[in-house]
């Protein structure tokens, strides 16, 4: 017993060191033992909400005290001081909502009083929550902190705008588990355990570095300069929660992190992994992850400046990097209560063999650039990445991920009306795919799919998407494994077919073909019958007659069937395939 107070002792004075945590304390909404056993025992009889990836991410954080002080997912008080003023309904600053979404049919479900579980897509109970409100959200309002007024993310707003859930529950958190990882756990410290690691290390200023991309030379020499500006030890703090579409996957980034951190001083660094969604990108979020890192410990925060055309154009969190943001983190660092530290731009000089910060370059320095997109070409093409720019590790790593597009699994998704012709070209490809070999070839025709994975759906709009994100996880799925997935569906609506994209792309190619063929022409062929059904109104919804059919703007290819013939049209596809780096040489006929 006496032990045990002394080592309590210790342990808090360590603490004590360290910078305070946001808002005063930091939480730990962990029930204990027998309040956890009760839950688990009361909770057999309670409805469940199960929880997406972006939800268990902010739930984490919140269970584990990382965006202390919430306490839970906001109520519409908070909520709206949040949007409206930048601050929590007690005055705290806080700069975006962290809530709790969910559909109507969740909304109509729940009662207010009653307890819920909160799941993993396991099924594991994670969390109960007590609801004592069930609200709206403006989204408008929220969508203005997200991503504030920047043209550049119009793009991110616009689907966030389209996507977010109607309704939003709050009401008393009480934690059971964190979410389970299996991956990388001695690099999942929560505050309280990287706190204490900085305790027994001594640690007293940390500088967070926190990136959702791969990091090469600049970076470990621009976080390096950096820490040792501010006299501060380093925290590599990578977000590996749910990223941006088309980021690294966290595998391969850990591993090059692994690779980067053995390049420091001794001593001088450490890896954690953040379990964080990103958001928008906007100013208001680089302000959220300030809080996020003093939550674990660290003292200053490295803002990243990126210049076009730089090699720093490939490290960065999302957002960071634009002047709106930096301004942002030190305008309200007095309320945050940590240090913004500026990334100096850091370009490589070759007559020094080293990386200088740009501002030390001189007119007769030979400075070398490569940008991120040049980066992801060469590795696409298996071509050669300078020794200057990065360390072999973390360059072999990148192409164990990534094998040159020749050998990559892809996915060519047609898109069009009834009759347009989508069928046969997919056929047409699926056979000369086979002759060329190489790859596993499946197709997922329309129709065929509707016999077998989605037999039970209708034509509402609710039930197509339904059908297209069916689509979309085989065909990442097959992609992802190195095969060609060829997908024939109309597909009529935008938002679905970019979430399908979104799918995909991460796992290998994507090809988005548009059978543009006219509607007056499909109807004229009207093989099944169809139309004149539907012109009748024997048959409801029906695309391009009584339900929309929207043009996709982002279709690689667009290929109206009356005017080329299929073997035409399948040559063109090919084609394509073959600029594209996905197939080699295509013989002239
Ligand atoms: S969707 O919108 O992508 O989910 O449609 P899809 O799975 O490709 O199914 C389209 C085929 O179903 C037949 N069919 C209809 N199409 C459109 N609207 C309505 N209401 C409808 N009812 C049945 C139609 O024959 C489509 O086949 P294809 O091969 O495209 O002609």
């Amino acid at each position: 017993m006496q032990i045990r107070t002394k080592s309590v002792r210790t342990e808090s004075r360590i603490l004590d060191h360290l910078i305070t945590p946001y808002g005063g304390t930091l939480v730990n909404l962990i029930a204990d033992g027998d309040r956890a056993a009760e839950i688990r025992e009361q909770s057999r009889e309670w409805p469940s909400i199960d929880l997406g990836q972006r939800q268990l991410c902010d739930l984490e954080l919140l269970l584990n005290g990382g965006f202390s002080p919430l306490r839970g997912f906001m109520g519409s008080a908070d909520f709206n001081a949040v949007c409206g003023g930048m601050h929590l309904a007690d005055g705290v600053f806080w700069p975006l909502p962290v809530t709790l979404d969910i559909d109507e049919r969740t909304a109509d479900a729940l009662t207010i009083g009653e307890m819920v579980a909160l799941r993993d897509p396991e099924g594991v109970m994670l969390a109960a929550l007590t609801v004592e409100e069930i609200f709206r959200p403006d989204r408008e309002a929220e969508a203005a902190a997200l991503f504030g007024e920047a043209e550049s993310r119009s793009g991110a707003r616009a689907r966030f705008l389209k996507r977010a859930a109607p309704f939003a529950a709050a009401g008393r958190l009480e934690g059971l588990q964190l979410p389970v990882h299996y991956d990388f756990g001695e690099l999942r410290l929560t505050p309280l355990e990287m706190r204490r690691k900085f305790g027994r290390l001594g640690w007293r200023k940390v500088l967070a570095y926190q990136t959702h991309q791969t990091m090469h030379r600049a970076q470990q020499a621009e976080t390096q300069n950096a820490a040792r500006e501010v006299g501060a030890s380093l925290l590599i703090h990578p977000v590996v929660g749910l990223n941006q579409p088309g980021d690294v996957d966290h595998y391969t980034r850990v591993r090059c992190y692994q690779e980067a951190l053995s390049q420091y001083p001794a001593m001088f660094a450490r890896l954690n992994l953040l379990p964080m969604a990103v958001r928008g990108g906007g100013p208001n979020e680089a302000m959220l992850h300030a809080i996020v890192h003093k939550n674990y410990g660290c003292t200053h925060f490295l803002v990243e400046q990126n210049g076009e055309g730089s090699v720093l154009e490939v490290i960065g969190a999302p957002g960071h990097g634009d002047a709106e943001a930096r301004e942002a983190v030190s305008n309200h660092a007095e309320e945050l209560g940590i240090e913004m530290v500026p990334a100096e731009e850091m370009v490589y000089a070759e007559n020094r063999k080293r990386f200088i910060p740009s501002a030390d370059a001189a007119p007769d320095d030979r400075i070398l650039s490569l940008t991120g997109e040049d980066v992801r070409k060469r590795l696409g093409d298996g071509r050669e990445i300078p020794e200057w720019f990065s360390f072999p590790g973390v360059v072999r790593e990148l192409r164990r991920r990534r094998p040159g597009r020749n050998s990559q699994g892809f996915t060519v998704f047609f898109s069009g009306l009834s009759g347009s012709g989508k069928s046969t070209i997919a056929n047409g490809l699926r056979v000369k795919l086979l002759e060329l070999g190489g790859r596993g070839v499946t197709l997922l025709d329309g129709d065929l799919v509707r016999k077998n994975l989605s037999s039970e759906l209708g034509f509402s709009k609710e039930h197509r998407d339904l059908n297209i994100r069916r689509i979309g996880f085989v065909a990442s799925e097959i992609t992802r494994g190195g095969g060609v997935a060829i997908c024939a569906p109309i597909a009529p609506y935008d938002s679905v077919r970019h979430e399908v994209r979104e799918m995909v792309q991460p796992c290998g190619g994507f090809i988005l073909v548009h059978v543009s063929t006219p509607l007056e022409v499909c109807e004229e062929r009207d093989r099944k019958g169809m139309y004149a059904k539907a012109r009748a109104g024997v048959i409801k919804e029906f695309t391009g007659i009584s339900d929309p059919y929207e043009i996709p703007e982002d279709a690689d290819v667009g290929i109206d069937t009356s005017q080329v013939t299929p073997d035409e049209a399948v040559r063109e596809v090919l084609l394509l395939l073959e600029r594209e780096g996905y197939i080699s040489a295509v013989e002239a006929e």
